[in-house]
């Protein structure tokens, strides 16, 4: 199955799954908003967990929750009320607008990043209507809103577009508070938001998303060192939770194409195959920001941002960041895990010769990890599954499925991922062991029920 069609089958089963909902949907929905489902909100609570691990088990990382509502000054300092735009174009006929750089890559033309010279639009016309497109102009993506009840300039905010920046501002309170040495980094999971003029893709481009950052705080003469380490290292996370080798690689932004804080920045892209002429897209960026916003902070607030040595020798630090999103993230779990075998893969029940969907997503990742199914409804049957299903709830998300044949039910498991399953049938009540079945290899293992929670705990740890 190509990806274009596999994308269009996650879609289906993110929402028919409990994954992924549009949001609003009852009201018509809200132009890419989307609400994560029972299922989906432990999908991505586990790459959240698995991201936050990751960086705090380095020993210089420490963590940090700072505010969505943030000060104007901070995105003039930084930036962002100036650069943080993209090129908009109108359609002269139809009015709809675009982002020119996206128009120019689905027709598979190199876009010109610069913003002083428009991209040439020429070629491209309205891809609603076939219309005639306007210049470029820049239009600012962040979100305005006002801190009160006054609604003038004096109270105007904004909605963060990066967790970044409440990193920076926290430079000194983190370093001092926590009594830190030079090298270190500050981690932040949280949500950003932008006022992106063409959404979509589903959760790849939404208004409304969560960020996974790190910033580390460097001497300029170590950054690039640094800068090459995170970058293996964030690439070599994908790998670790499955992803496959030949879906992701970097790639390095032109000058031109550069976001104002940058000198230098790598994506690492997913192929996610949108279309033909959009493959691989970024997946998460590694960006060299100099001492750019420590600089910028340091002037607009008057505040000190320098550090010493242990020779005495003060300075600024450069900033060496890691730049992810989790909706992003997810999107490519998912992409990655989906399989589907036509004919089926199981053979004792009737729906043999439909096509399976398995989902073959990481154990760290699964929303569910063992599914607890027993054989029929009966009271001593149910009973007994009742008492396993409580022993390890307390430890592993579990769900309780005890409706249609055994098959059927391993099928709905295969789907969303769950990795185990446990059967209690009759002879369970006489030999106090049950079937633990594997998502991937389909073996069926007779265990003690006295051993299951070793057992799980040898699998998942
Ligand atoms: N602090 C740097 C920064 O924000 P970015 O490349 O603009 O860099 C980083 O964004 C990551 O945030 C992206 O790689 C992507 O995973 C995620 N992201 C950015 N815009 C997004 C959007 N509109 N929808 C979903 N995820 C987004």
């Amino acid at each position: 199955m190509d990806n274009t069609r596999k994308f269009d089958k996650v879609v289906n089963l993110a929402k028919n799954r409990g994954f992924v909902f549009p949001s609003a949907e009852i009201y018509g929905g809200l132009n890419s908003t989307y609400d994560y489902g029972p299922l989906g909100v432990e999908l991505k609570n586990n790459i959240k967990k698995a991201w936050w691990d990751f960086m705090l088990a380095q020993p210089d990382v420490v963590g940090l929750d700072s505010a969505i509502l943030s000060h104007p000054k901070i995105w003039e300092a930084s930036g962002h009320l100036e650069s943080f735009t993209d090129p908009l174009v109108d359609c002269k006929k139809c009015k709809a607008r675009f982002r020119s750089d996206h128009l120019l890559e689905k027709k598979g033309l190199k876009p010109n990043y610069l913003k002083d010279k428009p991209p040439k639009n020429n070629k491209v016309r309205c891809p609603d209507c076939g219309g005639e497109l306007t210049g470029v102009r820049q239009f600012n993506l962040m979100f305005k809103t006002f801190l009160g009840p006054v609604e003038d300039q004096a109270n105007q905010i904004y909605l963060r577009p990066e967790t970044a920046q409440g990193i920076y501002l926290n430079f000194l309170n983190i370093k001092e508070s926590m009594r830190l040495k030079m090298p270190f980094g500050v981690a932040q999971i949280g949500k950003a938001f932008r006022n992106e003029i063409t959404p979509g893709n589903f959760i790849f481009r939404m208004r409304e998303f969560e960020q996974m950052e790190m910033q580390y705080f460097v001497r300029a003469s170590e950054a690039d060192k640094i800068f090459n380490q995170w970058k293996k290292w964030r690439y070599d996370w994908y790998l670790s939770l499955g992803v496959k080798k030949e879906n992701l690689r970097f790639r390095e932004h032109d000058q031109d194409e550069l976001a104002h804080y940058a000198k230098k920045a790598v994506d690492i892209e997913y192929r996610f195959d949108f279309s033909k002429n959009e493959t691989f897209k970024e997946l998460e960026g590694i960006h060299h920001r100099g001492t750019w916003d420590l600089c910028r902070h340091q002037e607009f607030s008057g505040e000190k941002f320098t550090v010493r040595d242990e020779s005495g020798e003060e300075y600024l630090p450069t900033v060496v960041e890691t730049s992810g999103g989790a909706d992003r993230s997810l999107l490519a779990f998912l992409m990655d895990a989906y399989q589907e075998i036509e004919g089926g893969r199981t053979t004792t029940t009737k729906s043999t010769k439909e096509v399976e969907t398995v989902l073959k997503l990481h154990p760290k990742l699964v929303p569910i990890k063992i599914a607890i199914l027993p054989l029929s409804k009966k009271e001593q049957l149910a009973k007994l599954a009742k008492e396993i299903y409580n022993s390890l709830a307390n430890k592993y998300r579990l769900q309780y499925d005890e409706t249609s044949a055994i098959g059927r039910r391993y099928r709905r498991q295969d789907e969303i991922g769950t990795p185990y399953c446990v059967t209690i049938d009759f002879d369970s009540l006489e030999d106090k062991k049950v079937t633990v079945r594997d998502r991937d290899s389909m073996k069926q293992e007779r265990i003690a029920i006295a051993e299951l929670s070793a057992y799980f705990q040898e699998k998942f740890d």
